[in-house]
């Protein structure tokens, strides 16, 4: 299959793009930061968690895949493996991952009301990841999460938005062993970076498109600046 026809925009129907909402629970808030390696998530996160502590929110950040004892059970299983995967196989463990997360810790969570949940990586990394870079198709990944609770998104997600040579440089500065995402080739990268612009495309209102090739204040700004518009209204 070529680039083209790979990376060409699948039809999905709106009815279905509707089925995709952030959870309702007044007072708080649901976000998720997106984004190639070394694109700040981390970073951001960070700054982020203190800004809204001095704000008085109750802060949770959660990673995925993991975040629940299961869930950490099924990220080193993914991030170790030493055979590839099939792509629908690992679809579906990040799914079962986000699933036990979202039943075990996020939605108890965010019933408490003036509570942020954070989760470093979301649905929008499962489209880019297996939909895209995995060749599942986005609508294949949507369909799976067509159930309660997949189908709640963030209020808000933010990509950042760095290209394939910074992601590298910015990894090599980190000089962390790679895992099983970070050892694919530039191809990979590419592919991931053009389902991450298809994700933003089709949620074009919960996702703020970050340049993140800026230095990390300009980038804090840029992320503050959305989530204070969110708070506020
Ligand atoms: N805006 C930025 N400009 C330059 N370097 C950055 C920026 N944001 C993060 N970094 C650095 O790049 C590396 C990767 O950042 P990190 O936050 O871990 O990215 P991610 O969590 O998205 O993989 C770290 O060494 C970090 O200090
Ligand atoms: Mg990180």
């Amino acid at each position: 299959m070529s680039y083209d026809t790979l990376c060409s925009m699948e039809q999905i129907e709106q009815d279905l793009l509707n089925n995709f909402r952030p959870p309702a629970f007044p007072g708080s808030f649901f976000i998720s930061f997106e984004g190639i390696e070394g694109a700040g998530k981390s970073t951001q996160i960070i700054k982020i968690k203190d800004y809204l502590e001095s704000k008085n929110y109750r802060v949770l950040v959660l990673r995925e895949p993991g975040g629940t004892p299961f869930g950490e059970k099924l990220r080193s299983a993914i991030l170790n493996t030493k055979t590839t995967l099939h792509p629908v196989a690992e679809a579906h463990l990040f799914a079962a991952s986000r699933a036990q997360l979202l039943e075990e810790v996020t939605l108890k969570e965010l019933s408490v009301p003036n509570t942020v949940v954070i989760c470093d990586r979301y649905i929008d990394s499962t489209m880019a990841y297996q939909g895209i870079a995995r060749n599942l198709g986005i609508k294949t990944i949507l369909d799976m999460h067509n159930c309660f609770p997949l189908n709640l998104v963030p209020h808000l997600t933010f990509y950042l938005k760095i290209s394939i040579e910074t992601s590298q440089e910015r990894q090599k500065m980190r000089n962390a062993p790679k895992d099983y995402f970070e050892s694919q080739g530039i191809e990979f990268y590419r592919n991931l970076v053009e389902g991450y612009e298809q994700a933003y495309q089709l949620f074009p209102k919960r996702i703020k498109l970050i340049d993140a090739e800026k230095n990390g204040d300009e980038v804090y700004k840029s992320v503050l600046k959305e989530l204070v518009n969110l708070l506020e209204n």
